[in-house]
């Protein structure tokens, strides 16, 4: 009977756990967080019910803000917050929503002196999943205590389960007053895709009826509208007639929010409004989309005609778009929005002004600004995450285990390691909770983490029986279950991967568990006779079946053996631990490519007898191969060697196999066997980016050489900030820049010339210098201690070569380094007499010569005054968005108007030096006197 009961209690406690952080039957999650345990309450305003937090975390502190800041006007859902003054990351989980959907994700936040100390947290970060969302910025809303924000996300989710994570940044104790999510459409803001999210910057509704914010059952997506007029500079215009639906509607704004509209006071002024780039810490100059709703609120006479021109910035400050439209007819929606990111600035400001054909002036009725997050990082293994959430849960872990367990690195769970395989999801291979003072069962979800190679539960209390399951998991090599209080015998599945010898079971000191050595069969005995009649003949079976297995793997494997004699090429994977594992699927193929060695022999199949050569590089030469599979690759093949260094190539060589970005050449495995080195690389077709500047190929178009230059720059960006510690290259150069065949760009060589500047000839060679003549960064060869800067000084020298199609070192009359002769020439302000002939005039000349000037930001003489990669690239970035610009990235949610008319009228006037110097260095920007309208985000 008590079995029963105690399943009935089970069922009963989860269900009500289950309808606690199950969203409503409109899909919404509404927390109020700091809630006591169970309660919720029907919201006045907009009549959701918003629940307790305490199902949808167990770490933390409720808290009562200070009964002073109580809001007589506020909602009930600042009142209470949580707060989180122990460890680094701490998370929500919000389950059952649908994965590949489009949510909002909303926060609030309000301080009220919670802790009675007055001093508000300066800020902490926030992510969705394991994508960084935002930071929080208290001083956004103002210096009060009682100031209230709420920032708010649009994002797709990946999986049924996403964690909202508060990081504690050493800025104050992170905590969170409430916490909503909302489903959208899919086809609501194209904009956010699976790879980008939007941050909301502000959402306004102009010239509402009344001063309260717009939201739901007003907006049935339950966005926050929030009132804008301006009384001494607009007129409000309204309607109570219905505005027309439309069948493809891709922001669906309210009605309520379009029956309200804002047109200039004088008839002939414009209405102007803006925002500030709001920085975040890893990017001061975020990317930002807009959206501008207008509805024809008047009936127009017969022929009068309402178009004005949406001018982003005027040209005397940046050189902005300007766009006319026409709204559609009366009552009928219309907007303008654009699908990529703005050319960045700190200050944002738009202009709407009729045109000279226009008979009445311009309108608007809400607009939308948001921020471009990215969100391609990848979490850990869903079904791995799932078990290993149920593991924590079932036995109360208490470690840094909150949010994703592998990802990012550096906050990984605690006595876990993970695989970080290039392809897929990170997974997690082994968990090692040895004297945890874990009780009860062995969970069933460990069957569930499908890579786990070591599971170490030893030195716990752990009772009844090991489940089968576990010899399920291929991957699994070791299972360490000493010294816990386990019964039963050892079940088949696992006896099985024992005789085999691919699994390796430990369980000593377990005083109840049958095996052979233990007397078991005396306490079966006791418990039920009937188990030796079960056992015996069991074991015998086990036996049998173990036996024929066996035999029939020795069988199989002889048979492969003989077969992969056959095959022309086979590849072995050299490290007993890979071997072991080698016949474990898809995943397991994927980490064999990532630590990949080859002999010499391996290496002759490869290259057909290093029949082809590419290329000499700079320890030896480079040939043309083929693996196994197809895949063309590049053996840098070094044929001699000394044992000096050897160590340190197996070990950067280690190291590399493991970093990956899209613009580093990928290293497929490395050699070293006996007196041979060797590198193997992802094949590059279009060879070096000096061969296309040398002009032995085509020269390339400007365009062209500027995303060569962002990639190459983001290579050399991973370098020194993916890397920890970072790794610094040496030796940047145009012939270390590699071409794919879609003329995609990465860098080639890094970090190890370490390894390998022992043996250069090619390099300059007094004392420890490295380096190639043209490229050296004076400052290292002054102090032979090579920084992330002397990478940024050569980079600069390639930007240059790029530019100016020229080699680094001119000879006319007398040698010359490029830099100087740019900066003679840029110091008369001739930028054409730098620019390489070959591109004739396919660029444009304000971003050549914003190139040109970063190039010679980077070859500045002291490092000091050079960028970080990280500013290259922000500010590579910013060109390539003005040359390719948002020309053609202008939509509108109706038909009628003319697509293709974003200029930049900057462009035209010939004002370059102005325009780069602002566009370059944002920090000239000064800010514009109109009202920014700024004010925070309150409701
Ligand atoms: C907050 O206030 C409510 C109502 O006044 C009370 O029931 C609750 O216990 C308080 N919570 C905390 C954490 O003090
Ligand atoms: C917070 O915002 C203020 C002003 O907007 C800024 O000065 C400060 O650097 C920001 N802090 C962080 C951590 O983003
Ligand atoms: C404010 O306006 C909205 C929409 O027009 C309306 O639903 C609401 O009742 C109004 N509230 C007040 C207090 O007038
Ligand atoms: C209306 O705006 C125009 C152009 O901005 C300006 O010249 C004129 O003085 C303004 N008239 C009034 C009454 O403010
Ligand atoms: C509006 O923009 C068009 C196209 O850029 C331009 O030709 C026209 O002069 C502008 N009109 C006004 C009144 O600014
Ligand atoms: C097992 O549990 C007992 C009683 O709760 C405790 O005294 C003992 O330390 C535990 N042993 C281990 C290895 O955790």
């Amino acid at each position: 009977m008590a079995p029963r009961w105690w399943l009935l209690i089970l069922c009963l406690t989860a269900s009500v756990h289950h309808t606690r952080t199950q969203p409503d039957s409109k899909g919404f999650i509404s927390i109020d967080c700091g809630l006591q345990g169970e309660e919720s309450y029907v919201d006045e305003e907009t009549k959701l019910v918003y629940v307790s937090d305490a199902a949808f975390t167990d770490t933390g502190t409720p808290y009562n803000i200070s009964a002073e800041y109580f809001r007589p006007w506020g909602s009930r859902n600042v009142r209470s917050l949580r707060s989180f003054p122990d460890g680094v990351r701490n998370c929500y989980t919000l389950r059952s929503l649908v994965s590949g959907l489009k949510y909002i994700f909303r926060a609030t936040f309000l301080y009220g002196n919670y802790d009675g100390l007055n001093q508000r947290p300066v800020s902490f970060d926030l992510y969705i999943g394991v994508n960084f969302w935002t930071v929080v910025n208290m001083s956004w809303w103002g210096s009060g205590q009682d100031s209230m924000g709420t920032l708010e996300a649009i994002v797709v989710v990946p999986h049924d389960l996403v964690q909202v994570c508060l990081i504690n940044t050493g800025e104050g104790t992170p905590f969170i007053s409430g916490l909503e999510l909302r489903p959208l459409k899919m086809s609501l803001y194209p904009q956010a895709t699976a790879e980008v999210g939007l941050l909301l910057r502000s959402r306004r509704n102009y010239a509402p009826i009344n001063e309260t914010t717009m939201r739901y059952p007003d907006d049935p997506y339950d966005r926050l509208w929030i009132p804008w007029s301006r009384a001494t500079d607009w007129a409000a215009m309204s309607t109570t007639a219905r505005v027309d639906s439309v069948d493809v509607d891709y922001f669906e704004a309210p009605m309520a929010v379009l029956q309200t509209a804002v047109t200039p006071l004088n008839a002939s002024g414009s209405i102007t409004f803006g925002w500030n780039a709001q920085p975040q810490p890893n990017n001061p100059l975020p990317g930002y989309l807009t959206v501008l709703h207008f509805v024809e609120l008047q009936l127009l006479d017969r022929d009068a005609v309402r178009q004005f021109n949406i001018t982003l910035n005027d040209e005397s400050r940046f050189p902005g778009p300007t766009y006319t439209y026409t709204p559609p007819g009366y009552l009928n929606r219309g907007c303008v929005y654009n699908s990529f990111p703005y050319p960045r600035g700190s200050t944002y400001i738009f202009t709407i002004k009729a045109t000279t054909n226009s008979m009445l002036p311009p309108i608007l009725n809400a607009f939308e600004v948001f921020s471009v997050i990215p969100t391609t990082n990848v979490g850990t293994d869903i079904q791995d995450a799932s078990a290993a959430m149920a593991i924590k849960a079932k036995y109360k872990v208490q470690k840094n285990w909150m949010g994703d367990p592998c990802f990012p690195k550096t906050m990984a769970w605690d006595s876990m390691n993970c695989s970080y395989a290039t392809a897929g999801p990170p997974r997690i291979t082994t968990i090692n909770l040895s004297s945890n003072g874990l009780d009860g069962d062995i969970s069933s979800s460990f069957a569930n983490l499908k890579a786990l190679k070591y599971l170490n539960l030893s030195n716990n209390n752990l009772t009844g029986s090991i489940p089968d399951v576990l010899s399920q998991l291929q991957s699994l090599t070791d299972i360490d279950l000493s010294d816990n209080q386990l019964n039963g015998s050892i079940p088949y599945g696992l006896l099985k991967r024992i005789q085999d010898g691919s699994l390796n079971l430990r369980h000593s000191n377990n005083p109840n568990l049958c095996t052979e050595d233990n007397s078991c069969q005396l306490v079966a005995k006791r418990k039920n006779k009937l188990a030796i009649y079960v056992v015996v003949p069991l074991l015998v079976i086990v036996v049998i079946v173990s036996m024929a297995t066996l035999v029939l793997f020795l069988l199989r494997r002889r048979k492969k053996q003989k077969g992969s004699m056959n095959n022309m090429v086979t590849i072995k994977p050299q490290n007993e631990e890979e071997m072991r594992t080698s016949h474990g699927g898809a995943n397991d193929s994927l980490r064999l490519v990532e630590n990949r060695r080859f002999t010499y022999k391996e290496l002759e199949m490869i290259t057909n007898g290093f029949e082809r050569v590419l290329g000499q590089g700079g320890f030896g030469r480079v040939y043309d191969g083929f693996l196994e599979d197809g895949t063309q690759v590049a053996v840098k093949l070094r044929s001699h060697s000394s044992n000096q260094g050897i160590k340190e190539f197996l070990a950067e060589a280690q190291i590399l196999t493991r970093i990956h970005h899209k613009n580093l050449v990928a290293m497929i495995g490395y050699c070293k066997d006996g007196e041979y080195m060797a590198l193997v690389y992802e094949y590059m077709s279009q060879g070096t980016l000096q061969m296309h500047i040398a002009g032995i190929h085509e020269s390339l178009p400007w365009r062209q050489r500027l995303r060569i230059a962002l990639e190459s720059a983001q290579g050399l960006e991973y370098l020194h900030k993916g890397c920890n510690p970072p790794l610094i290259h040496r030796d940047v150069k145009s012939t270390n820049i590699l071409l794919n065949a879609r003329l995609e760009a990465k860098i080639a060589d890094f970090g190890l010339s370490k390894a390998f500047d022992y043996y250069n000839e090619n390099y300059i060679s007094t004392n420890t210098i490295v380096g190639t003549p043209g490229y050296v960064d004076p400052e290292y060869q002054a102090t032979v201690q090579p920084t992330t800067k002397s990478d940024v000084y050569s980079f600069g020298v390639v930007l240059l070569e790029l530019v100016t199609g020229k080699p680094v070192i001119l000879s006319d009359p007398e040698p010359k380094s490029i830099i100087h002769w740019v900066r003679q020439r840029l110091a008369r302000g001739n930028i054409e007499g730098v620019v390489d002939v070959r591109m004739h005039d396919g660029y444009n000349v304000n971003v050549v010569w914003k190139v040109a000037e970063i190039a010679l930001k980077c070859t500045a003489h002291t490092s000091v005054h050079r960028p970080t990669m990280a500013d290259v690239v922000a500010q590579l970035q910013e060109c390539v968005e003005l040359e390719e610009g948002p020309t053609r990235d202008v939509n509108t949610c109706d038909s009628n108007n003319d697509y293709s008319r974003w200029n930049y009228n900057a462009y035209a006037s010939g004002k370059s030096t102005d325009v780069s110097r602002n566009a370059a260095f944002q920090t000239e920007l000064r800010m514009p006197t109109v009202d920014l309208g700024l004010a925070p985000a309150t409701r």
